[in-house]
């Protein structure tokens, strides 16, 4: 009882705790009653039905990127700016999730398709629903229009970051910079991106967190796809790639995750803050992929089964795609 309680408030309870530590609300002048009652509008914001994509997820992404604005590659050359968006995005950035994926909703017509014409429409959707809430609590109500706005456009540019169709674009350009050698983290554009990639990391990080854990969350996102499967079947609408619980399982669709969207991502990640924590992280990474890989082999008597979805992901096929993120 007490866990669950401790669960239905973590989101506000975290990050309350996170602005304090970075020195946000001395050095933005935050009015806690405002900055509680926000966090709490966000916190109730998120569906607390969906097995996955509710409160806690968001919660765990925060913890997430604190650690990576954590790591010394970055830390010195932040901002409190930066980490207050950083940490804005994080909180914010599944915002009113829906549980079904971003093909579910344009196969079905939902205004929100149509509002963002079939792009980016969850992560539009998280965004637009963040900047109703930072305007409603008034947060920033003292700091200047136009940093009010700059602060909602560089929010979008975080949360648009973590559409996972748009990985691929990403990450060729972090890899560019990394083989270039060229990131100059005084460059608040490069700054940014950083943030975006490490955003991204947070997002997609629970295979890289201990067996016990990951593999809850594992559980979890796979409820949330098979519910989706099982409405899409019950209404004929076409079953979603990774969404029928008669065909997949747990263990291809988190083997096909790691392989070709996690793995990429924190190889070049490492590359970037070569650290002790990126080093556990690929560690527990190489671990749990074993570990799902006898899974398989227990369940069908071969491990060579990786799903093929991950790699097809490109945003030339966005609408048959499925979001993970
Ligand atoms: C969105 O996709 C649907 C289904 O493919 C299509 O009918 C509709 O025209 C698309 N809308 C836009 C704005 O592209």
């Amino acid at each position: 009882f007490i866990f669950i309680l401790f669960l239905g408030n973590s989101l506000v309870s975290l990050t309350f705790h996170l602005f304090n530590l970075h020195g946000l609300i001395e050095h933005f002048q935050l009015d806690t009653m405002k900055l509680r009652r926000f966090l709490v509008m966000v916190q109730e914001d998120y569906h607390s039905q969906n097995p996955y994509h509710n409160a806690v997820h968001a919660a765990d992404v925060t913890q997430a990127m604190h650690c990576y604005l954590k790591e010394p590659k970055l830390s010195k050359s932040l901002t409190p700016w930066d980490v207050l968006l950083s940490l804005i995005a994080a909180a914010t950035h599944d915002l009113d999730h829906p549980g079904v994926n971003q093909p579910f909703l344009i196969k079905t017509n939902h205004y929100l398709a149509t509002l963002y014409k079939n792009t980016s429409v969850l992560e539009n959707h998280h965004w637009r629903s963040a900047v109703g809430l930072l305007r409603e609590s008034g947060l920033f109500a003292h700091m200047s229009l136009e940093n009010r706005q700059l602060m909602e456009s560089q929010i979008g540019d975080l949360i648009l970051a973590t559409d996972i169709s748009q990985q691929n674009e990403y990450l060729s350009m972090f890899r560019s910079h990394l083989d270039r050698g060229d990131l100059c983290l005084e460059n608040p554009n490069h700054r940014h991106f950083i943030l975006q990639m490490a955003l991204k990391c947070a997002d997609i990080c629970n295979p890289c967190r201990t067996w016990e854990l990951s593999k809850q969350w594992s559980e979890k996102v796979t409820e949330e796809f098979f519910h989706q499967g099982d409405i899409e079947k019950k209404y004929h609408l076409g079953v979603s790639p990774l969404c029928d619980r008669q065909t997949e399982t747990i263990a291809n669709i988190q083997i096909g995750f790691m392989t070709y969207l996690v793995e990429p991502l924190f190889g070049e990640w490492a590359r970037f803050s070569n650290t002790r924590l990126s080093q556990t992280m690929l560690g527990h990474l190489g671990l749990n992929k074993a570990s799902w890989k006898g899974v398989q082999r227990e369940q069908s008597g071969s491990a060579d089964d990786v799903d093929p979805t991950f790699e097809e992901m490109d945003s030339d096929i966005l609408p048959q795609e499925p979001r993970l993120s």
